[in-house]
């Protein structure tokens, strides 16, 4: 089930990426070098890299937690916060972004599809608990007291993205899909808008640059979030 007031019959799956949070000074995943950061996907985000080399995966996310303490919400979280307390309908938000700036922009009915920076994940006890600071290999489970266990809560490829079953139930009864900031090379995030069309949605796609789906949109407005997503609520709304 969608939270929202219900009035008007319409549900609004709103779908962001990593450019929505480009204005608040987070780095995008695929730079025009195609690494993340210096690295390569292989090295940081997948289970693989993890076993292989857990202190350089715990160093990666160590440091994007950190950077988290310097970097704030900017209007598009706000406006897209804005959206859900005041859209006359159903409203679902879902993340593929792993940084707390929806939250700390005052969004509530929201998804992390792909996990959170500020959360750990125990393999011994299979545990899930809020993070802060440096988890690094030796960090000790709260829950079980094991230590060296600990693993940053994000989903890396190859693995399944969290509460699929809820998204899809939303994606299967929209009627507005949004999709905010991200370059649609990763599914299962990126088949959202075939689903969405496939039901009769209106589909929507607010970008830097047209992404690798940009086709299967009704419409596409270009821009820096933090101008186009404001813009579009306030039309929304009006
Ligand atoms: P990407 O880095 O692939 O794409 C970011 C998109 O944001 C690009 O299309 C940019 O054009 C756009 N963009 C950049 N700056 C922007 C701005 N100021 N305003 C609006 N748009 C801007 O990031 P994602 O699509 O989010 O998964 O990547 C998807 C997934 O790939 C991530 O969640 C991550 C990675 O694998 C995991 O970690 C599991």
């Amino acid at each position: 089930m969608v939270a929202g007031r219900q009035q008007n019959g319409e549900v609004l799956l709103v779908l962001t990426g990593a450019g929505i949070s480009a204005d608040s000074g987070v780095a995008t995943f695929r730079g025009p070098d195609g690494l993340w950061e210096g690295h390569r996907v292989e090295d940081v985000a997948t289970p693989e890299a993890f076993a292989r080399d857990p202190a350089l995966v715990h160093a990666f996310y160590d440091a994007r937690r950190a950077r988290l303490g310097a970097v704030e919400p900017n209007a598009a979280h706000h406006a897209l916060a804005r959206l859900e307390r005041d859209w006359p309908g159903e409203f679902l938000l879902v993340t593929q972004n792993v940084d707390d700036l929806h939250e700390r922009a005052g969004s509530r009915h929201l998804i992390h599809m792909h996990g959170e920076l500020k959360s750990g994940w125990c393999r011994a006890c299979d545990a899930r608990m809020p993070w802060d600071g440096p988890m690094g290999t030796s960090a000790v489970c709260p829950a079980c007291r094991g230590a060296g266990q600990v693993r940053p809560d994000i989903v890396w490829f190859g693995e399944m993205p969290y509460a699929m079953d809820r998204i899809e139930e939303a994606l299967s009864r929209c009627t507005l899909f949004a999709s905010i900031g991200t370059s649609g090379a990763v599914y299962p995030a990126a088949g959202f808008v075939q689903t969405a069309r496939y039901v009769g949605a209106r589909t929507i796609e607010l970008n830097l640059d047209p992404s690798q789906g940009s086709i299967f949109f009704h419409q596409t407005r270009l821009g820096r979030a933090s101008k186009i997503v404001p813009a579009w609520v306030e039309e929304l709304l009006a």
